[in-house]
């Protein structure tokens, strides 16, 4: 009988989290973090804007892998441990599988249903792969001595996820990975990141005409709401979208529509129309910025493939 193990690391930090989304509703420039998108109907949202026309990032990424498959899997090498960080439906990685022989696949993400289901629905398909799933904040910090030993570990960080911290602490969550990977010789991390390109084209791919990127920005206020208590109506905020040229990113924000008094914590925010709360950025970097970063964080080699547009950009970092 096909199995995985499962270990929720969330749990003990609950209370520290629910602190951390109050503070960020009352700071002056108030904000959610992205992490907390990802609820049930924000995964099933996330999974639909990847099918979307404008989402191109999904796609290029695909195109660059499935063009390459054979010299990545060469340059990762067969038989190391495979981690998956912000697994999701863990679909992208189950497209390596059959290339790295992994010893065993770790998966990790903050979505722990969505991961469990996943898990379920790989196990009869890999019956001699060990299969681990990890549900855990690792925007917090990666640390995963414990769940990893010293086997030789191939990351993987798709999706331009990495685009979701600021500069500064892509660097250092880059730097807990060289880390892990120092710790036993033959591993890296496999990283797919968004390029700069066309404004108009970057904004569109946050800003999609059905609305569904919109929805799910919307969205992490019902997950607020019942994470923290919150009454936030989703229908009162607007969807806002740009690219910020000048700092090379994508920010997303929810505008209120009008002006609204939100209970938080025993207390209340005032908000007045256009009023915005912050709920992600999303970095986009020339292919020699993110090999400097990488090399920051102390990567010795780096190796990069692109699609033929370069629309994005896929590392092999050791
Ligand atoms: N890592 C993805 C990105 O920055 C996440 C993402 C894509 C996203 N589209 C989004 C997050 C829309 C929030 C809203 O591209």
């Amino acid at each position: 009988m096909s199995d995985y193990r499962f270990f929720d690391r969330l749990r003990p930090d609950a209370a520290a989290e629910r602190r951390a989304i109050i503070a960020g509703l009352l700071a002056d420039s108030p904000a959610i973090a992205p992490k907390h998108f990802y609820d049930s109907v924000g995964c099933a949202l996330f999974e639909a804007i990847c099918e979307l026309p404008e989402y191109y990032p999904t796609r290029s990424e695909r195109t660059i892998f499935d063009e390459h498959r054979a010299e990545i899997a060469d340059a990762i090498g067969a038989g190391r441990q495979f981690v998956d960080l912000g697994a999701g439906d863990c679909r992208k990685a189950e497209t390596w599988l059959p290339h790295l022989e992994p010893s065993r696949y770790i998966a990790v993400d903050i979505a722990g249903d969505t991961l469990a289901r996943a898990l379920a629905r790989m196990a009869p398909e890999f019956p001699a792969l060990e299969l681990t799933g990890i549900v855990a904040d690792f925007t917090r910090g990666l640390d995963l001595r414990a769940d990893l030993g010293v086997w030789p570990t191939a990351f993987f960080y798709p999706g331009s996820s990495i685009g979701n911290f600021v500069p500064d602490d892509a660097r250092h969550f880059l730097s807990d990975i060289h880390l892990h990977c120092i710790a036993a010789e033959g591993s890296g991390l496999l990283i797919g990141v968004d390029t700069k390109k066309d404004r108009q084209r970057l904004a569109a791919a946050y800003d999609d005409a059905l609305g569904v990127t919109a929805a799910f920005n919307r969205n992490v206020l019902r997950h607020v709401n019942s994470i923290v208590g919150t009454d936030f109506d989703p229908a009162a905020f607007a969807h806002v979208a740009f690219y910020n040229e000048q700092q090379s990113r994508i920010e997303m924000h929810l505008a209120a529509r009008s002006a609204q008094r939100v209970r938080i914590d025993g207390t209340s925010r005032d908000f007045a129309t256009g009023d915005l709360i912050h709920t992600e950025h999303s970095y986009k970097y020339a292919p020699a910025e993110f090999t400097t970063l990488l090399h920051e964080a102390g990567f010795a080699s780096v190796r990069l493939w692109q699609d033929h547009a370069r629309d994005f950009a896929v590392y092999w970092a050791a």
